[in-house]
């Protein structure tokens, strides 16, 4: 079974500068939690295109159309190397693929071109491999492999015509603003009211500058459905072969109050890009252990506190715990829990040695979240979640602590243990503790959570056996690379007849293994369910952007369930009155 493709479109509304990408990051990590793969068009940055065709025409008279697609298409190219970069810092796998490599081909107006074909085939192999791809809208290939541009707008074309190639699940045309706007009788916009649904008729008549219409007409002749909506939307408009309704919306939603436990390797990340997220995050307040460090610049000092009650007096919605260990952090959750807040948490060995946190996590519902606990950029708990909604789960079996990996990788090419564990506190991949990494038990609190969310039954750390690094041996590592095989700490939980087994330990794999290959600080889960289905995922499990792309995701997840019940509530006070 496939998994569904999303296609997404980030035009230059949304694009809107470098301090923009976060936010895309987040809406394509979004649908890969969902267990979507994404192929995601870009426009080019802001007024790119204009600057470019401005800079063309003070030069020349008229310049050679030829030549000017081949300087306009450098805009969107630029914008999809800057994503592909932030997607591998995030630890999202993803490939750039421009209209030469997917075969993209048009037909000969250089300057506004219409899409003829492009090679659906290897696309469909590129999304087996990794789940994202990015593809630079707006251009195609001529004949004779010269670029030709789809006119003014033209990625929101490159888009459908994909999701159509493709029989995409969805398409979403991610803009400014939330939808598509009821335009009053003076021509004005009302901000409070947008389409719910949107004809195309409807879309071509008040669209306008929002969505290219030569896209629109694309659609209408496939008869194809798309949306329109803003990045961490839960909805916008539904554009397609439907009546035009309306629907009355808050045009700017309070912010989310959030304080934060943690301003460590994690909690700088994350407070970074909350504070790119101004529009939906306030930061009230930040729990640190020692006032007196220096912090960057970018922290105000007037948010620190080295105490938990201090913190929770600023009344947040959500807590977010990247503090770690059992001490202050547990303090931090609980007392949030008591108050009522929302928790977002990337402390696996809390929610894994808490009876009540780990029966909480593996419900996996929008009080408690812990994305980051498992896997870091690898939406590891979601999909075992998901799979587990349609099936049984036989077994699980991973990599997951990417300390470990990134050890023995270095090990395995003569690196010594001590320089090559270094590096990776370096890094920030290890522990505040790197003994929990080492011993293997973090690889044991990680397998806890999984297993317990997958079999739907407690699997508490003591069920789980435990070999650690100290069991590299140098027959071992002969023994691996006589076999061309890797020695690799390994966990699984597998049902069987006699119970639930779990272990974490080393093993060899072998080149045919599904976690053979698996490099650095990457991290691999291999979920087997029943009639011996392999759904495989992977990416980077540990550092500062892979766990705080995770974090945020969560965190993004809790105010969608906020503003969703906050809406619900609305209408049943207006109903009551
Ligand atoms: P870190 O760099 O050691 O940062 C810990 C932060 O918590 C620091 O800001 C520290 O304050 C604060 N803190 C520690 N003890 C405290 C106390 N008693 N009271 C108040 N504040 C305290 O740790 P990290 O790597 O960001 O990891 C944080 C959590 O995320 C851990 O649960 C870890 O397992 C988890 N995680 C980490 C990664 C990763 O790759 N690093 C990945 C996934 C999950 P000071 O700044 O004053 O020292
Ligand atoms: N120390 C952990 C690791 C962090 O290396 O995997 C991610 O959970």
């Amino acid at each position: 079974m496939h998994s569904p493709i999303v296609v997404l479109k980030f035009g230059s509304s949304v694009l809107e500068n470098h301090e923009a990408i976060p936010a895309a990051v987040l809406e394509i990590y979004r649908e890969i939690r969902r267990g979507r793969r994404v192929v995601a068009v870009v426009s080019a940055f802001g007024n790119r295109t204009d600057e470019l065709l401005a800079s063309a025409r003070q030069l020349f008279d008229e310049p050679d159309p030829a030549s000017l697609a081949r300087l306009l298409e450098t805009g969107e190219a630029e914008s999809a190397a800057t994503l592909g970069m932030a997607l591998d810092q995030a630890g999202v796998p993803a490939r750039i693929l421009d209209a030469g490599q997917i075969g993209l081909k048009t037909s000969e107006e250089i300057l506004d071109a219409e899409p003829h074909e492009f090679d659906v085939v290897r696309v469909r192999q590129e999304l087996l491999a990794v789940p994202v791809i990015v593809v630079p809208g707006f251009s195609g290939k001529l004949k004779s492999g010269a670029p030709a541009l789809l006119g003014r707008g033209g990625s929101d074309l490159t888009a459908l015509f994909l999701a159509h190639g493709l029989r995409a699940t969805e398409c979403r045309l991610l803009k400014d603003v939330d939808g598509l706007l009821q335009v009053r009788k003076d021509g004005s916009l009302d901000y409070g009211t947008r389409y719910a649904t949107a004809s195309y008729d409807e879309c071509l008549r008040v669209g306008g500058p929002l969505i290219q219409p030569k896209a629109v007409e694309f659609a209408a002749r496939h008869g194809l459905s798309f949306r329109i909506a803003r990045c961490g939307s839960g909805g916008g408009t539904f554009a397609g072969p439907v009546e035009s309704s309306f629907e009355s919306i808050d045009p700017a939603p309070a912010p989310t109050t959030v304080v934060l436990g943690g301003l460590g390797t994690v909690g700088l990340g994350v407070f970074r890009w909350l504070q790119s997220l101004k529009s939906d995050f306030r930061v009230a307040g930040i729990l640190v252990r020692d006032l007196t460090q220096p912090r960057p610049d970018d922290v105000p000092s007037h948010l620190l506190t080295d105490s938990v009650e201090t913190l929770l007096e600023a009344h947040p919605e959500l807590v977010i715990e990247v503090i770690g260990g059992t001490g202050k952090a547990a303090d931090l959750v609980h007392q949030a829990r008591a108050a009522g807040c929302r928790v977002v948490s990337a402390n696996k060995q809390l929610l894994a040695i808490e009876p009540e946190l780990l029966i909480e996590t593996s419900f996996g519902h929008d009080r408690l979240l812990a994305s980051a606990s498992v896997g870091g950029s690898v939406p590891a708990l979601e999909l075992v979640g998901t799979l587990t909604q349609r099936e049984e789960v036989v077994s699980v079996q991973g990599i997951l602590n990417g300390t470990c990996n990134y050890i023995l990788d270095r090990v395995n090419s003569g690196v010594e243990f001590p320089d090559a564990l270094a590096r990776a506190q370096d890094l920030g991949l290890a522990e505040a503790d790197p003994h929990l990494d080492v011993s293997g038990l973090d690889c044991v609190y990680k397998l806890s959570l999984l297993a317990t969310r997958a079999f739907k039954e407690e699997v508490t750390v003591d069920r789980i056996d435990c070999e650690g690094l100290d069991g590299i041996t140098a027959e071992r590592l002969q023994k691996a690379s006589e076999s061309d095989g890797e020695l690799k700490l390994v966990a699984t939980a597998r049902r069987t007849s006699a119970g639930i087994v779990a272990r974490v330990g080393l093993e060899i794999l072998l080149p045919h293994h599904p976690l053979f290959g698996c490099e650095k600080e990457a991290n691999r889960l291999v979920v087997e369910t029943e009639g011996h289905r392999q759904v495989v995922i992977d990416g980077k499990g540990a550092g500062r952007w892979p766990t705080t792309v995770a974090v945020v995701g969560d965190v993004l997840q809790c105010r969608q369930a906020e503003l969703k019940l906050g809406k619900i509530l609305d209408s049943r006070r207006a109903k009551a009155s």
